[in-house]
């Protein structure tokens, strides 16, 4: 995929670059020292320690005011998975002849409000529901119902792949989505709560979130990952391939953030997650070597800009390790990013604030 992004004025507040938008105890990122704070455990912690209901139950309460605990939201999580599914027909009615990454975008707007769950619950359920059920439709096959008794991970990888995941896949998966459920003001959830902002309800805030995750830039990157390592294929393409995307002025997928300054903490986390699916024989020697020297090559061609490793480098290994077929990548991504800015909405919401940032005006002036 060929990236070329006109230069932004990043010297100055246009972009918003450092300027806050909002207080926040759900997660914080320091970008000078590569560090991912999520309701207040480093990430890497995190994910040795909690699964994604655990982690959900502890941004809900922080975002919502109100505590929820692992086991009722894992119960909550298992019935919004049952209802999307019931609900499925309704979905997915405008979806017709949309590619997975947009028709979530229809489906994700088409839901309301469910009797006995709450909105953040009946949202969070139904993203593996929705995204399974169009990656089966585009198998020509019927969505698998969701079983309540899994973890939420283990039945997104179940509705997938129409089996029951393996435990060290299911584990693999939970690890991923504790990774990428919240990231401090990113782009979707910075969206998220300015609509939130307006008291529009939680389906309004969430379905603009998915639209910003989807581009390139931010969530939409992994899919070009995989792209460039199939396109590179050898290892003795990678250094011609990389230095001639570099010198057209080409952006490396899955390299650069806005925010870290130094590696993404993220990445070496999902290194270890991917490290340990390669141990049942999945093999990254192509990949790790194409990271090594494109971080060589970044390093030469933006000497005063540090670009390091980002978290869709490893996303994209990780998702196709797990064989989810890669127009679905964006989609999982959002499965996990769904509990961050559902806590977010319910926690803008709660200020009772509207955002409205200001604009520098450099149209002409009447006389
Ligand atoms: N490959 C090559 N050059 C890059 C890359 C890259 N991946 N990222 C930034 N640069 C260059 C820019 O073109 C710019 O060059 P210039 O000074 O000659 O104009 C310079 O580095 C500085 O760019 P930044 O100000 O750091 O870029 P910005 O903060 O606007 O962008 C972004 C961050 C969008 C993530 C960028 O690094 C990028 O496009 N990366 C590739 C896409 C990607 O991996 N996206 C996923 C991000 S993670 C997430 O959102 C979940």
């Amino acid at each position: 995929m060929n990236m070329q992004i006109p230069n932004s004025p990043t010297k100055s507040p246009i972009g918003l670059d450092g300027v806050p938008a909002a207080e926040t105890a759900l997660s914080h990122v320091d970008g000078e020292r590569g560090e991912l704070v999520i309701a207040g455990e480093r990430v890497g912690d995190l994910v040795r320690g909690a699964s994604f209901e655990g982690v959900t139950a502890r941004l809900w309460t922080l975002g919502t005011g109100q505590p929820i605990g692992e086991a009722a939201v894992r119960a909550a999580l298992g019935a919004a998975r049952e209802r999307a599914h019931a609900r499925l027909p309704r979905l997915l009615a405008a979806t017709t002849g949309l590619s997975i990454v947009d028709g979530v975008r229809a489906a994700i707007a088409a839901l309301r409000s469910e009797p006995g769950l709450s909105d953040e619950a009946t949202i969070v359920g139904a993203l593996p529901v929705i995204t399974g059920a169009l990656i089966a439709r585009g198998h020509g096959a019927q969505p698998v119902p969701p079983d309540p008794t899994l973890g939420h991970a283990a039945d997104t990888l179940a509705m997938i792949h129409g089996r029951r995941p393996n435990a060290r896949a299911a584990a693999a998966l939970d690890a991923y989505l504790v990774t990428v459920c919240d990231h401090g003001m990113n782009a979707s959830t910075f969206t998220t709560r300015v609509v939130a902002s307006t008291q529009a309800d939680l389906f309004a805030a969430v379905t603009a979130g998915y639209c910003a995750l989807t581009g390139p830039l931010h969530g939409g990157a992994p899919e070009p990952v995989l792209e460039m390592l199939d396109a590179i294929a050898t290892a003795e393409r990678i250094a011609p391939w990389i230095d001639a995307a570099l010198a057209r002025g080409e952006r490396l997928m899955g390299f650069g953030h806005r925010i870290y300054r130094v590696r993404d903490p993220r990445a070496d986390v999902l290194k270890d997650t991917v490290g340990r699916l390669t141990e049942a024989g999945v093999e990254l020697p192509l990949a790790s070597a194409v990271e090594a020297y494109a971080r060589d090559a970044l390093r030469r061609a933006k000497p005063n800009r540090p670009l390091e490793t980002n978290v869709e480098f490893f996303t994209a290994i990780l998702l196709d390790a797990l064989s989810i077929p890669r127009q679905a990548f964006t989609p999982v991504f959002a499965v996990a990013r769904a509990a961050g800015w559902t806590a977010h909405a319910r926690e803008q919401q709660r200020t009772g604030r509207l955002l409205r940032p200001g604009s520098v005006y450099v149209g002409a002036v009447p006389d």
